[in-house]
């Protein structure tokens, strides 16, 4: 039986998610890959944080939270180590950075994403700050440490269009990619045709694990962007950065817009894209709005979705959740089975 540890940084939506799937998929993980994930820390830097080298039971660490929000009554025999502490000094052989995102600056994930791989320790991340803004050294820094580093969930949640993208349509010539990127902007945005109120639809769209913990990134179009520029450097090896997207977000379209579009069977939809061009590549991120044939008019609520342009294939269609607890949780799984897969062959 393998056996892979890991540390959780941040254990928000996203830590609760990939914890509940470990949970319900242990028995499955263990007789198909005869492997066990054992989740020895975490440190959430509001929640507080446990270590115990022997593994933590994940039940009591999800009733915790359930019960009191936090991680203080959790029986390990370490509490409270810092997140470069946890990084550094524990046992695990993965690390899952899931802190916020910081689209300016990367940190705090960036200094923990470093302090990872400089431990010789692989990076599991959803986490879009570091990726976007520091993609080619952090991978440069992994080879050199030989050791991997999944970034699946950076975009679109669990949909795997990063590895369909990067893996298996690698061949085919992507010249450009348009989607819908963002899912608690396209939720707002279909709530809001309902009737609901900009507001009352963010506020659900933060109950639901959607939004950012601050959901300004989101509705600026600044998580979008961010996504399109891991986008451009994944799948087209182009060194695109914040600032090369232009960008705005959701933040001007009113009731009143969306329910003249609705009278022309139209809907605004916040829509990402990336050309590939002779010097490099375009870049955008701003509401359009779609008629109702338009192949993207029908991706309601949290779905996204992502149009690859190939040179051999034509267009191809990724459609899937944009965002979510469990969506995401997941990513972190395919990333999980994707280092075991380079270490084992399985
Ligand atoms: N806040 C992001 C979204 C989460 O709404 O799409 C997934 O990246």
């Amino acid at each position: 039986m393998n056996t892979y540890r890991l540390a959780l940084i941040g254990f928000g939506n996203v830590g609760q998610g990939l914890a509940k799937i470990l949970l319900d998929r242990s028995s499955w993980l263990e007789e198909r890959f005869d492997t066990k994930f054992v989740v020895v820390a975490i440190s959430d830097m509001h929640k507080g944080s446990c270590y115990d080298p022997d593994g933590l039971s994940i039940s009591e660490l999800l009733d915790s939270i359930d019960n009191t929000n936090n991680l203080e009554g959790v029986t390990a025999p370490n509490q409270g180590w810092d997140s470069l502490q946890t990084i550094q000094d524990s046992n695990a052989d993965i690390v899952i950075e899931i802190s916020y995102t910081d689209l300016e600056t990367g940190e705090p994930a960036l200094t923990h994403t470093r302090a990872a791989l400089q431990s010789g320790k692989h990076v599991v991340t959803t986490n879009k700050g570091p990726i976007a803004l520091y993609f080619p050294e952090l991978i440069d820094l992994a080879h050199k440490h030989n050791v991997e580093i999944g970034v699946e969930g950076t975009v679109m949640s669990g949909t795997p269009v990063l590895r369909v993208g990067m893996d298996i349509m690698q061949g085919a010539g992507i010249t450009k990619v348009e989607g819908i990127l963002n899912g608690t902007t396209n939720y707002i945005l279909t709530q809001m045709e309902t009737g609901m109120s900009y507001s009352e639809a963010l506020l659900q769209a933060q109950g639901l694990g959607y939004a950012e913990a601050n959901p300004d990134g989101d509705v600026k179009g600044h998580d979008a962007a961010g996504k399109i520029v891991i986008l451009a450097n994944l799948l087209m090896n182009v060194p695109l950065r914040m600032q090369d997207v232009s960008c705005t977000g959701i933040t001007h379209i009113t009731e009143k817009d969306i329910n003249a579009a609705s009278k022309e069977k139209k809907r605004w939809k916040l829509i990402g894209v990336l050309d590939k061009t002779d010097n490099g590549c375009e870049a955008s991120v701003q509401p359009e709005l779609l008629p109702h044939n338009h192949p993207l008019y029908s991706v309601s609520g949290a779905t996204n979705a992502i149009t690859y342009t190939t040179e051999l294939l034509g267009d191809v269609t990724l459609i899937g959740p944009g965002a979510g607890r469990v969506e995401t949780g997941y990513a972190l799984l395919e990333d999980l089975l994707g280092i075991l897969k380079v270490q084992t062959g399985k």
